[in-house]
């Protein structure tokens, strides 16, 4: 796997030392905090809406695998910043979009907000996924919430010129955005219901129609279990497996450990910030 430079590590309570050597060390410039403008807010799917905002100049350039943490109101409550992972970004306009599901008080305000209003945003945080270059196969695999990260994985390995398999898979065909929106990626669809594309689970996908072996690198984010299924193939197969977490989140910034899983080898890592991408191989999934 190739590493770029330390700039930042943070070690805290519980946290194993022989995680630090295997965790992905990644060259991450300081998270800003700024007022950014909705540029669109638009419905893609059932509960599901893409939305663009402004990004400040100022601010690092996010990479697929990165969040940023929103304030989705200016009232009391909600009062926590709500993560989403970034699902691209455009220097050229200085936007970032991200895809998220309505599914509580935050991201009913979020889908209520307009092109003008304005969001307090701290990001990017976290880290991103690490393209491994000398691997000849690519597995991307997203599972619902997690397909915003994904595509813009997806764009990055393309403006590299690095083919890839796009495997995306939700409960049912009204979960599957329109495919305006998988510009850099053909994806094969899987729902659960088989009302489109494959029926079954992206695991039971990949069981059945993908060949991995030790040149292929899978990177995937969605719900846990869907992660716990596809690490285990990867295991299993010599692959090598990079994913990105979800937990609920306090601070965002790796100060309350109330985002911490379980690692290999004792102890606990923060999705926040040495996460939320991991090597599959370094999280316990047993205790997930
Ligand atoms: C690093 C990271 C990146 C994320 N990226 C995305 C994204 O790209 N798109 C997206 O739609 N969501 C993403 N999420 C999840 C998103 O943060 C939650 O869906 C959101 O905070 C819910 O807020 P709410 O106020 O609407 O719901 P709440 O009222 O807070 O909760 C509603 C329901 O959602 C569940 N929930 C809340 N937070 C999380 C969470 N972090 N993970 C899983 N379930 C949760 C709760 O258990 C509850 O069942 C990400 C989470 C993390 C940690
Ligand atoms: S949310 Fe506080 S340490 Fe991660």
């Amino acid at each position: 796997m190739k590493i770029s430079c330390v700039t930042t590590f943070l070690m805290c309570g519980n946290f194993d030392n022989t995680l630090a050597h295997n965790l992905f060390y990644v060259n991450m410039e300081t998270p800003t905090q700024f007022i950014s403008r909705i540029i669109s807010n638009d419905r893609i799917s059932e509960g599901f809406f893409e939305l663009s905002l402004s990004w400040d100049p100022r601010a690092p350039v996010p990479m697929p695998g990165q969040f940023m943490t929103v304030r989705v109101g200016s009232l009391a409550v909600p009062l926590l910043r709500r993560p989403f992972a970034f699902a691209g970004f455009d220097a050229d306009s200085s936007s970032a979009a991200i895809i998220y599901q309505k599914r509580g008080a935050g991201t009913e305000l979020l889908a209520a907000a307009r092109p003008g209003d304005e969001l307090d945003v701290i990001g990017p945080l976290g880290t991103p996924f690490v393209i491994d270059t000398d691997q000849s196969k690519h597995v991307i695999i997203a599972g619902g919430i997690g397909l915003g990260p994904m595509l813009f994985l997806s764009s990055a390995l393309k403006s590299r010129n690095i083919p890839a398999r796009f495997i995306f898979g939700c409960r049912n065909k009204s979960l599957v955005p329109d495919t305006k929106m998988f510009t850099d990626a053909d994806p094969q669809i899987c729902t659960d219901d088989g009302s489109a594309g494959f029926r079954g689970t992206v695991a039971d996908y990949i069981n059945t129609n993908v060949s991995l072996d030790n040149s292929t690198t899978i990177y995937a984010c969605g719900p846990s279990p869907m992660l716990t299924s596809v690490n285990k193939i990867a295991q299993s197969s010599g692959a090598r497996c990079q994913v990105s977490l979800e937990a609920v989140m306090a601070c965002g910034v790796g100060a309350c450990m109330g985002c911490a899983v379980p690692v290999v080898g004792g102890g606990y890592a923060r999705v926040c910030k040495e996460g939320p991408v991991f090597d599959g191989g370094e999280v316990l999934w047993e205790r997930m």
